[in-house]
């Protein structure tokens, strides 16, 4: 017999009368006759029909959840409603049992928290098999979205000397004994003897190097792990996350907002074309899980609904200093509702960003030039002296997706920024050069790709979009 074939395959092509070979993992088996079959190559499961007469009882019994089945036999019409095609099984080998007694998870609805302890199986369930295929289609969907534009996907160090985001959020790479390390004269830690010669760190951003390439190339992105050390147990932050990073010359605030939303829109636009039956999937679970909720805890809209209004509609374009004034005059504000201040000058709090994306504009909103103090210093400063060309997108139950700027392009400007940042000149001489040689106006920013993820697939938990999630206290697998 010939080469076992796909399910998504014998799905779509639904040649009936072929003999044909599938293998794959059994998500269900009813009756003793009807195994509802997946090979993770599509949202739709298989069904095998058995006549348990002809089999061994051994077989039989093997045919378990989750266990690993190959079945040879004809593919014909089905008898039954749920589908168009059904396997007519002639030959059933089990090639990977599986006692159900031991095995962690059972046909039966299990919580997240369970799922993600148990991160080795769960990429077996249906809705996991589906946020990896999104998963994956997205990933696919932002190189096509930049080819077609013309930008050159470029890689950037995932180890280095700088801090991008001024932040200090860093973790540190060395191969000195932490134990033992040597000491300076002065009795720091001597990292002229680390491996690099000098302290180093996992990067934060790969914008600064970024920027070099589109100095020179025009239109570039990067598209990597990044890492942070925040101690933020929440359900959107991870301490290994993967960041989209545009960066345009010649590129204004303006425009740079532009490719943002457009970005976005293609990215669900993609999923929406082409992955309908893995959000059906996701859809039909959230209505599932919401079916108990009080009405005012669930959402507003389905998931493929909610998809299909955020590409129909344009985002909301407010500045900080209007986003300040409308939470001022708020209802939760003036009853006191707000767990923090709105005060200009202090940034947007997770409540405040729900407020403005979830009950006044209902949309994704895009906040644009913030105070100086709150953002980093590479960030082009405004005529007033005061706020900075920053632009952040909130999007409904997630809050902040993408942040980015125009670049400060102005020696003088910059090199004082970063005096009042406390970011040393002489660590980041080389981006200094870009600014003294034939350096231009340009602008760029970070999609959070899990955070994207999380979006379109409606998962509540940032944990459950990363195979393998890295939180403070956790590195499992
Ligand atoms: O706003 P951030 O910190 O911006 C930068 O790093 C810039 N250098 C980007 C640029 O202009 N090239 O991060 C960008 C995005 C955030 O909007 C968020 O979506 C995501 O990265 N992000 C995280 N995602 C998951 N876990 C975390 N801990 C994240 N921190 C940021
Ligand atoms: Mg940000």
């Amino acid at each position: 017999m010939a080469k076992h074939t796909d399910i998504a395959r014998v799905l779509a092509e639904q040649k009936t009368g072929e003999k044909i070979e599938v293998k794959g993992w059994v998500r269900a088996f009813r009756a003793n006759r009807f195994i509802a079959l997946n090979d993770g190559s599509g949202a739709n499961n298989l069904q095998v029909v058995v006549d348990f007469e002809q089999f061994d009882e051994s077989v039989i019994k093997g045919i378990s959840f989750h266990s690993c089945i190959a079945v040879s036999g004809t593919l014909v019409e089905s008898q039954g409603s749920g589908q168009a095609v059904e396997l007519q099984a002639d030959t059933i080998e089990i090639l990977g049992g599986n006692d159900l007694e031991k095995y962690p998870l059972q046909p039966k609805r299990q919580t997240m928290e369970f799922l993600r302890e148990n991160a080795h199986f769960r990429m077996r369930t249906n809705t996991f098999s589906s946020v990896f295929r999104l998963r994956h289609a997205l990933a696919f969907a932002v190189h096509s979205f930049f080819n077609e534009e013309g930008f050159y996907y470029m890689h950037t160090p995932i180890i280095t000397g700088s801090d991008a985001e001024g932040a200090g959020e860093m973790f540190q790479v060395t191969t000195l004994d932490v134990k033992d390390s040597p000491k300076t004269d002065e009795g720091q830690v001597d990292y002229s003897q680390d491996f690099f010669g000098k302290a180093t760190n996992l990067t934060v951003s790969g914008q600064l190097q970024a920027e070099i390439g589109a100095l020179a190339m025009g239109k570039v992105y990067t598209f990597g792990p990044t890492f942070r050390a925040e101690n933020s147990n929440t359900s959107r932050h991870l301490a290994e996350f993967w960041m989209i990073e545009p960066e345009v010359a010649f590129a204004d605030l303006k425009d740079n907002m532009d490719l943002a939303e457009a970005f976005v829109k293609y990215l669900i636009n993609y999923v929406l074309d082409k992955y309908m039956d893995d959000l059906n999937i996701l859809d039909a679970r959230i209505q599932q899980e919401e079916k108990n909720m009080k009405a005012e805890l669930r959402r507003p809209m389905g998931l493929i609904e909610t998809l299909r209004f955020v590409v129909d509609n344009e985002f909301a374009r407010i500045t900080y200093t209007e986003a300040i004034n409308l939470l001022r005059s708020s209802k939760p504000y003036k009853k006191g509702r707000f767990e923090y201040d709105v005060e200009w000058g202090v940034d947007l709090q997770a409540e405040h960003e729900r407020w403005l994306v979830e009950k006044k504009f209902q949309k994704p909103v895009i906040v644009t030039d913030y105070p100086k103090d709150i953002k980093a210093f590479y960030m082009r400063m405004n005529d007033d002296g005061k706020t900075v060309a920053a632009m952040d997108i909130l999007f409904p139950g997630i809050g902040e997706v993408v942040g980015g700027s125009q670049r400060e392009e102005r020696l003088n400007v910059l090199m004082d920024r970063m005096t009042e940042m406390d970011v040393h000149h002489d660590e980041l001489d080389w981006y200094l050069d870009l600014r003294r040689f034939g350096g231009n106006k340009h602008a760029g920013f970070g999609l959070g790709f899990e955070r994207i993820v999380q979006f379109i697939t409606g998962m509540t938990n940032i944990r459950d979009v990363i195979a393998f999630p890295r939180t403070p206290g956790s590195a499992e697998f």
